[in-house]
Order: structure tokens, then C-alpha cells, then sequence
């Protein structure tokens, strides 16, 4: 499905000769719930970036069902993949239903309007992310929650097979947390996620990769990644790992220096 070889990305300033990313090799297969890990400024955001064509990496390959995606057009992935920010986008004063209706955009011919079948796929799709009846309130009205669920519907909306999320669970309280993530488990997609929360991770996640210092630390299953002594040297802090006493992923219990 998602495919990243040999990945190195660079700072535009090459005067300063920073590298955001080295070395990065990833893969995400059809179904399959992957989870990006790391400390703050690890490089999470940049390498999704470079998964959702918004920056073209220094050297190697970023493929998408077997296409290098900077061969193909951002409307060609954009019918793919969909992604959600870490931050709220800018807004115009838009209405709920404007900012779901832009997830139709890739599907579209230009002008085209929007039918009745799109009116009842944005209304079962607010539905589905538990806004039904916003469709008429402005998006900046809404909690950070709520902003969150919406951006969810205009993604889940584009119909994509791959679905790239930036500390999707953000804003949301324990509750919304578990619904969300149980709500995209159900729909079945490839996911990238970024996740603070590891606990979350360990949950929601088939494979995890740990970036530290734009280099990939460790990859493979949670119980594989997870371990105290990569925490350390990750995070800078001691953990304790034991087992989730009803789930049975790994659990993490950070413990203070
Ligand atoms: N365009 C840019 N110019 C300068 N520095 C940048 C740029 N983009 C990213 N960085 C730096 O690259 C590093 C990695 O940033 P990135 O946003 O990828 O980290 P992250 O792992 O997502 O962190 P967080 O957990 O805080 O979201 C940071 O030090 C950031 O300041
Ligand atoms: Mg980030």
C-alpha cells in the first residue's frame, strides 16, 4: 500500500545542513494500523509530510500502491489518501457541511455541484463521527473536539484507502479517544498515525515505528517496540512495562526521575 525506501529528508536551508529525517524506511500494508512514536521533534509531522506529497523528500522513495507519488498528480493521491493535521486549519467561516463537502473535492470533475446522494453521504458521515445535527454551525464555533470529529468526517468523506492522521487524538476526552480510533479499526483502512499517547498506540496499533532524532529507532509490534530500554533512550525517561490487565497490549508507566 505505502511504501518509504532509503528516505532522507533535509532542511530548504541547506546552510544550516539539518537533516529532519535520515535513513527512513517504512511500510504500511492494505488494513494495516501502523503508529509513529517519539519524542517532541523527532520528526512525526515531517515524515508524514512527506508521505501526503506536501514535501518532496532530499533522496529515496515514497510509493503509494506501488506509484511514486511525486509522478503522480496531488488530485491522484488525494483520491487515496486523506489526511488529518495535528493543527486546525485556517477558517473562513465556514459551515460544517462546507468543510465535510471539501473531502469530495478529488472525486469531482470540475464545477460539478453536489448532488443529493452527497448531501446523505456528508449526513451519514456526521453521523458516523456523532455531529449530526452540525452541519449548519460554523467551524469555529465548535470545542477542539468537535473540530476534531468534523476534520474526521471531510477525510473519511474522500473515500480514501490510506489514512494519515497527526496525533488524531489530540483534543478529544478518553471517551471520544476510544470511539474515534474504534470507529476507524471498524472502517477497515490502511492507517499512519503519529501517537503521544503510547498506551493509545499499543492499543489501536498492528506495527509501531520510533523516530528519535529523525532516525528510526526501532520498528515491529508493540511488544517489540515497547520495551523499557528503548523508552529510555527515546524519551529520556524510565518506564515501566507490563501488560494491559484486559487488553493485554504492552502498558506503559512512565515513572518520574
Ligand atoms: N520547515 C522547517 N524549518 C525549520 N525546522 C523545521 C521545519 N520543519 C520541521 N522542523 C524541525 O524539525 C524537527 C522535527 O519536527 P516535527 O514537526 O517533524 O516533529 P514531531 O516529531 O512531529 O514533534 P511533535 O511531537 O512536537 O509534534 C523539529 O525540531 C522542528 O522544529
Ligand atoms: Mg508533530
Amino acid at each position: 500500500m505505502l511504501d518509504l525506501r532509503d528516505l532522507d529528508l533535509q532542511l530548504a536551508d541547506a546552510a544550516t545542513r539539518r537533516w529532519l529525517l535520515q535513513d527512513i524506511a517504512l511500510r504500511v500494508a492494505p488494513g494495516e494500523r501502523v503508529g509513529l512514536i517519539g519524542p517532541n521533534g523527532s520528526g512525526k509531522t515531517s515524515l508524514l509530510r512527506c508521505v501526503y506529497r506536501y514535501r518532496r523528500p532530499s533522496r529515496g522513495a515514497v510509493e503509494l500502491e506501488g506509484e511514486s507519488i511525486w509522478a503522480r498528480s496531488p488530485r491522484w493521491c488525494a483520491q487515496r489518501m486523506a489526511v488529518l493535521l495535528q493543527e486546525f486549519p485556517e477558517d473562513f467561516g465556514l459551515r460544517v457541511d462546507d468543510l465535510v463537502a471539501m473531502g469530495l473535492t478529488p472525486h469531482k470533475g470540475l464545477f460539478q455541484a453536489e448532488d443529493a446522494s452527497d448531501r446523505a453521504l456528508i449526513e451519514a458521515t456526521l453521523q458516523q463521527v456523532e455531529l449530526t445535527g452540525y452541519g449548519q454551525r460554523r467551524f469555529a464555533d465548535l470545542s477542539g473536539g468537535e473540530k476534531q470529529r468534523a476534520l474526521l468526517a471531510r477525510a473519511l468523506v474522500q473515500r480514501p484507502r490510506l489514512l494519515i492522521l497527526d496525533e488524531p487524538t489530540n483534543h478529544l476526552d478518553p471517551r471520544h479517544q476510544h470511539a474515534l480510533l474504534q470507529r476507524i479499526r471498524e472502517l477497515g483502512l490502511a492507517v499512519l498515525a503519529s501517537f503521544h499517547d503510547l498506551n493509545l498506540a499499543a492499543a489501536f496499533c498492528d506495527r509501531l515505528y520510533l523516530l528519535d532524532h529523525g532516525r528510526l529507532l526501532a520498528s515491529g509490534t508493540p511488544d517489540e517496540v515497547l520495551c523499557a530500554e528503548h523508552l529510555q533512550r527515546a524519551f529520556g525517561l524510565a518506564a515501566l512495562v507490563d501488560r494491559h490487565p484486559v487488553a493485554a497490549h504492552p502498558r506503559i508507566t512512565w515513572i518520574a526521575p
